[in-house]
């Protein structure tokens, strides 16, 4: 019988730990608006991200710290519009978990007026109460270690994380902190190969990476560089898709089987 999961049946937070049961490669990209939103959904992308990452690729910020809950709840309500399969998640904005009781107001939004089927905090064991809290309210949560975009100015820029033999440590611990207060799903993003797979196999839950190697359970991938329409640096980690497609979804789905098939990430995306 195939693990593949179903091309029309909506993907739940069950369909993904069956996915990493069966090594089935996790599929997911961010998007913005609900043309794309519909486009990832009818080429079969599992899990859709509405990413703060629209801060730089929509708004021009250089950074996601300006992007507030509003306009996360109206991009996340409009891209809600176009998916019958896909998993939604919706990030949490800088500072919209600043209080337990701000979060758990904010996570609450995302359910109700975008029917968001996951929240995703960026954060450490410090956010272990949160999750907790968020779980006993039926709140599923990814969170999100290794580089933390919102964290920019404390971390001193952009870096690959977990690089020396304490932060690995750390990282590892703080996962299984957050697994243990609920947390779903772990997405570690710019972690170097060999932690990232320490992660992924110490994990009961799914893990995603973004420049974490191709060891984890899933990929995501910001949707406007592997267009080739982002503007400024485009990491390492990421991959022009349009280089070698006729069409937008041909790229898309040229993505989809390359993770799948475990062709992308190759080397020359991953940090050791
Ligand atoms: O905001 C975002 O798009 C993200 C991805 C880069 C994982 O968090």
């Amino acid at each position: 019988m195939s693990t593949q999961p179903s091309k029309t049946k909506k993907i739940t937070i069950n369909t993904l730990r069956e996915m990493k049961a069966a090594k089935e490669k996790i599929t997911c990209l961010t998007a913005y608006d609900v043309s794309f939103a519909q486009l990832l959904d009818d080429a079969g992308v599992d899990v859709v991200l509405v990413g703060d990452s629209l801060g730089m690729v929509i708004q021009g910020f250089d950074s996601t710290i300006p992007v507030t809950m509003d306009e996360m709840i109206y991009h996340g309500q409009v891209v809600s519009r176009g998916l019958k399969r896909a998993f939604l998640i919706l990030d949490m904005p800088f500072m919209s978990d600043a209080t337990t009781q701000q979060a758990v107001e904010n996570a609450g939004r995302f359910m109700k007026e975008c029917g968001a089927n996951m929240v995703k905090l960026e954060g450490g064991a410090d956010q272990k109460e949160l999750v907790e809290t968020l779980t006993r309210l039926g709140i599923p949560v990814c969170a999100h270690l290794g580089l933390q975009p919102q964290r920019v100015h404390k971390l001193g820029g952009y870096k690959v994380q977990g690089r020396d033999l304490s932060e690995a440590d750390k990282m590892l611990e703080d996962a299984r902190i957050l697994e243990r207060a609920g947390a779903d799903l772990l997405l570690l993003e710019c972690v170097p190969d060999a932690l990232s797979k320490k992660l992924t196999d110490q994990a009961g839950i799914p893990v995603i990476g973004i420049g974490a190697g191709n060891k984890t359970d899933g990929q995501i991938l910001v949707l406007y560089d592997i267009l080739g329409i982002s503007s400024g640096h485009i990491p390492k980690f990421s991959k022009n898709y349009m280089q070698q497609a006729g069409s937008i979804q041909q790229a898309v789905e040229q993505y989809i089987e390359e993770v799948k098939s475990e062709r992308f990430p190759g080397k020359e995306h991953t940090f050791n």
